[in-house]
């Protein structure tokens, strides 16, 4: 048996390379007194991991070069020495990029995740790492808390059919809402209007988003839940009515670039008396149990749908992140690392 890890090889300048990362195999760890040894089922990419590889002081830790990339995680249990948990136990863990793992419960930092143990029965156990996980948790705080959207308002959440946003547009809907997404592709807005029940969808890449955005909402935009930062907020910025709340939650279209992007005019926001709140969702595990409870509700009756964009093999995770910032994933980005025995 032995431990496939995937390290941080290079900082990388621009887009991340395949050469960026490097896959070893490495002794499987043993676990010490309360810790637990992790077989990983479920490891999830996030745009998250971008800002890990540099090497700049930010909101988290920077993954050390020679170190595996930092992840969530959903695994079995396949060895305890911790009395909470028994081996075939299903639980969420920040395990990293790697096939096995130890986590500790009692006491010690493991991360944002737990470990946390899982009910098979009650949800697929990958959705602790989207619809049920930090994507949903943070589309329901940033768009709940602090969008504060009321019914009959528009709301306009850019990268909408991935993991938050399209969270995001079906719990508009859900409050009564105009749900109008904005995304990279037909197919896309095609899926967020026609399954997931978004009002209307463009696409970012016209020539005059900002008209094409107009049409979409012509009672001007009350919150705009924003992913991607760039063009798409320079576009909303034109159509924001007064008191509009803009939940700062991702800035996706600048992870990549090299030089700081010229800034957007702000005028608007001033004139309008726009709040503009930057979030992180660790800050709020206060709300948990709320978006847990009403989330895990709506998506066992059906008002929540979510999707899944699925790679085979820890070997794939560099080129499957490379591929989500540039939009190829379609639905919650996932690595699938080992067997799930809770699903056929
Ligand atoms: N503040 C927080 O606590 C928090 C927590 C979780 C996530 N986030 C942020 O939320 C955003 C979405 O994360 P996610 O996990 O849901 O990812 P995701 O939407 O599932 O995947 C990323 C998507 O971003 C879009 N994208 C990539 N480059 C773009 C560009 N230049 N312009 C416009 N769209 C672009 C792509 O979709 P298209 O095909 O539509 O371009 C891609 O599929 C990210 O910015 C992430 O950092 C923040």
């Amino acid at each position: 048996m032995t431990n496939r890890r995937v390290l941080l090889r290079n900082r990388p300048i621009g887009e991340p390379k395949p050469s960026d990362f490097q896959i070893v195999d490495a002794d499987v760890p043993k676990p010490a007194d309360g810790e637990i040894l992790v077989r990983t089922i479920w490891l999830s990419l996030d745009p998250y991991m971008r800002g890990r590889m540099n090497d700049v002081k930010s909101y988290a830790p920077s993954v050390e070069l020679g170190q595996p990339m930092v992840g969530g995680t959903v695994g079995e249990v396949v060895e305890s020495r911790d009395l909470a948990f028994t081996p075939g136990e299903v639980v969420l863990t920040y395990g990293g990029w790697q096939t096995y793992h130890l986590a500790k419960s009692a006491g010690a930092r493991v991360g944002p995740f737990g470990p946390i143990k899982l009910d098979p029965k009650a949800a697929p156990i990958s959705t602790a790492l989207g619809i049920l996980g930090m994507p949903g948790m943070t589309a329901y705080v940033g768009l709940y808390d602090l969008g504060q959207p009321k019914a009959g308002e528009t709301v306009v959440v850019s990268a909408a059919a991935g993991a938050v946003g399209s969270v995001v547009g079906q719990l508009a809907k859900i409050r009564g809402c105009r749900a109008i997404g904005v995304a990279g592709s037909k197919d896309k807005c095609d899926y967020v209007v026609n399954e997931l029940g978004f009002d209307a969808c463009v696409s970012y890449r016209v020539p005059d988003l900002a008209t094409v955005l107009r049409d979409a909402c012509p009672n001007g935009i009350d919150v705009y839940f924003d992913n991607v930062g760039g063009d798409v907020l320079k576009a909303v910025l034109r159509l924001v009515n007064p008191f509009a709340r803009i939940p700062l939650c991702g800035i996706i279209s600048q992870y990549n670039a090299t030089e700081p992007p010229p800034g957007p005019n702000l005028a608007p926001v001033l004139m309008n008396r726009v709040t503009i709140r930057g979030f992180i969702v660790s800050d709020h595990a206060d709300r948990l149990p709320q978006f847990l409870g009403d989330c895990g509700r709506w998506l066992r009756d059906g008002r929540l749908k979510y999707r899944e964009d699925i790679v085979e093999g820890l070997d794939r995770a560099p080129e499957a992140f490379i591929g989500l910032l540039r939009g190829r994933n379609f639905g919650k980005m996932l690595v699938k690392v080992g067997a799930d025995p809770t699903r056929r």
